[in-house]
C-alpha cells in the first residue's frame, strides 16, 4: 500500500542518515526519486532468488534480513542494494517487523543517483562489501 501523502518523501528522507546531511536542494532531489512504500507486519519485501529491481530506505521500523544468524535493520538502514550493484538474485529474503516505512529506489533510479553522487556511491558500496563479506 502507498503512504499517506501528507507524510511526505522530503520528510522521509530527511531522517535516513546517508542522505540527512545533504543540502535541502539535493535531498528534494533524492526525495523525487524515492517512493513511499507501508510494509506490513511479516511481510516479504524482498524474497531471496527475485530479480532485484529496486533498494529501499528504512524510515521508520525494522525488518528482519533472513540470514544465519538473521540480522535485523533499522530507521536509517537500507537494503536490496545487492541485488541491484552485483546483477545477482536476491541473496535473503527481508521480512517486515511491524509497520515499517520504506522509501523504495527504482534499480534505474538508483544508477542515475549513483552516477550522480559519488560520496553516496561509496558509502552504499561500502556497506554491501561488508554485508557479502559476512557470507
Ligand atoms: P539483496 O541481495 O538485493 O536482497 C537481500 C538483501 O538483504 C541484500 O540485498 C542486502 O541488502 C541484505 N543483506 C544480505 N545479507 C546481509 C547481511 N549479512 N547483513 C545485512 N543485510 C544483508
Amino acid at each position: 500500500p502507498r503512504l499517506d501523502p501528507e507524510l511526505s518523501a522530503i520528510d522521509l528522507v530527511a531522517r535516513v542518515p546517508i542522505f540527512r546531511d545533504l543540502d535541502i536542494k539535493r535531498q528534494q532531489a533524492i526525495a523525487h526519486l524515492l517512493t513511499p512504500q507501508l510494509a506490513l507486519p511479516e511481510s516479504a519485501v524482498v524474497r531471496r532468488g527475485d530479480k532485484g529491481d529496486a533498494m529501499y530506505f528504512i524510515a521508520s521500523g525494522a525488518v528482519r534480513v533472513v540470514v544465519e544468524p538473521s540480522v535485523e535493520l533499522g530507521s536509517g538502514d537500507f537494503f536490496g542494494e545487492l541485488a541491484l550493484l552485483t546483477g545477482h538474485p536476491r541473496n535473503a529474503d527481508v521480512v517486515a517487523l511491524g509497520f515499517c516505512k520504506l522509501l523504495a529506489l527504482k534499480a534505474r533510479d538508483f544508477q542515475r543517483l549513483l552516477a550522480q553522487d559519488a560520496g553516496l556511491k561509496a558509502r552504499i558500496e561500502q556497506v554491501a562489501k561488508e554485508r557479502l563479506n559476512l557470507g
